[in-house]
């Protein structure tokens, strides 16, 4: 029976503050908790949620992740508490810091989640910002390692937006050595310091491409993950990216030219006849609730790593 090791940096706010092994650690943990091989006890712990941003997915998993790992959470809703009255990060963040263990965030900016980690003495974790969503590829890349049961020869093509999601993807895909190719439309390409760090993390393997051209992007794929095309956030783009986005759809056509054993994910929540159709969302070959009920087994493994 594998027991969680202490991860080596107090935060997960990128894909990038784990190691290759840490993060086949916490898949093995997560996998362990699945399958109810282990049982840990942080013995009241308490989580503190801050979620500027609307969530289902990210919000439940963590609640009955800390349930389950005998601790609690509190839910911070911003339109309550002093956050959404403009209390400045940091004093919010030294505060929680002396009630909570571990805080997780959802926000806007970036730079917002790093000022509030720079002040926090108890860990942060990244519950999505406009630059990453770290937690995600952690249960994107466990859904993937279920399937195929490595990673060796896997590609992965995610249709659609360079965003978030993509972003940590492409970083989480690095450090795995797994083949990562995003199709975008012109303009919506992933994150330039992104890719430069994943190119780096990939040395001289030619793994990570970028296309505009989703048929190319689609052969030989093993993984076809798409996203919403407008982000939260991003509510006043939405009409223009529906045009800019057409022909970046996951439907019938587009499915048939990946390989034959390739699985559909998305993140959700999803918009069915924008980034996919509803026929492949439903087809046997989604796996998009595995990969949501996902999400509950790594965030109880990065937790019990964690704290
Ligand atoms: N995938 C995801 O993060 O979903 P929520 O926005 O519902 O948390
Ligand atoms: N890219 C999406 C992901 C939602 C889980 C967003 O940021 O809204």
């Amino acid at each position: 029976m594998l027991k969680p090791n202490k991860l080596a940096n107090n935060n997960f706010l990128s894909s990038l503050d784990l190691s290759t092994d840490e993060v086949l650690h916490i898949l093995e943990i997560a996998n362990n908790f699945k399958n109810k091989k282990i049982n840990i006890d942080l013995n009241s712990k308490v989580l503190g949620l801050i979620f500027d941003k609307s969530s289902t997915r990210t919000r439940v998993s963590f609640q009955v992740a800390m349930t389950r790992l005998g601790g609690t959470t509190i839910d911070l809703n911003p339109t309550t508490s002093q956050i959404g009255r403009g209390e400045p990060i940091k004093d919010t963040a030294r505060v929680l810091s002396r009630y909570c263990d571990v805080m997780a965030i959802r926000t806007f900016d970036h730079s917002d989640l790093e000022e509030y980690a720079k002040w926090s003495t108890k860990p942060v974790i990244n519950a999505l910002t406009d630059l990453e969503h770290p937690c995600q590829a952690l249960a994107d890349f466990l859904t993937i390692h279920e399937e195929f049961l490595d990673f060796k020869d896997v590609i992965l093509t995610f249709i659609g937006d360079g965003n978030n999601v993509a972003n940590s993807l492409i970083l989480c895909g690095a450090l795995l050595g797994v083949e990562v190719r995003i199709a975008c439309p012109k303009g919506y390409e992933p994150n330039s310091l992104v890719l430069k760090k994943a190119y780096e993390i990939y040395k001289n393997k030619d793994l990570l491409k970028i296309t505009n051209d989703p048929i190319t992007a689609i052969q030989g794929a093993n993984v076809l993950y798409t996203d919403v095309w407008s982000s939260m956030g991003e509510e006043n783009q939405k009409e223009e990216k529906d045009k800019d986005f057409f022909g970046f759809t996951i439907d019938h056509n587009l499915v048939s030219k990946a390989e034959k054993d390739a699985i559909i994910l998305h993140c959700l929540p999803a918009y069915r006849a924008k980034e996919i159709t509803d026929e492949v969302f439903e087809s046997k070959r989604s796996r998009i609730f595995e990969q949501a009920e996902n999400r509950l087994h790594v965030q109880q493994a990065l937790l019990a790593c964690m704290l």
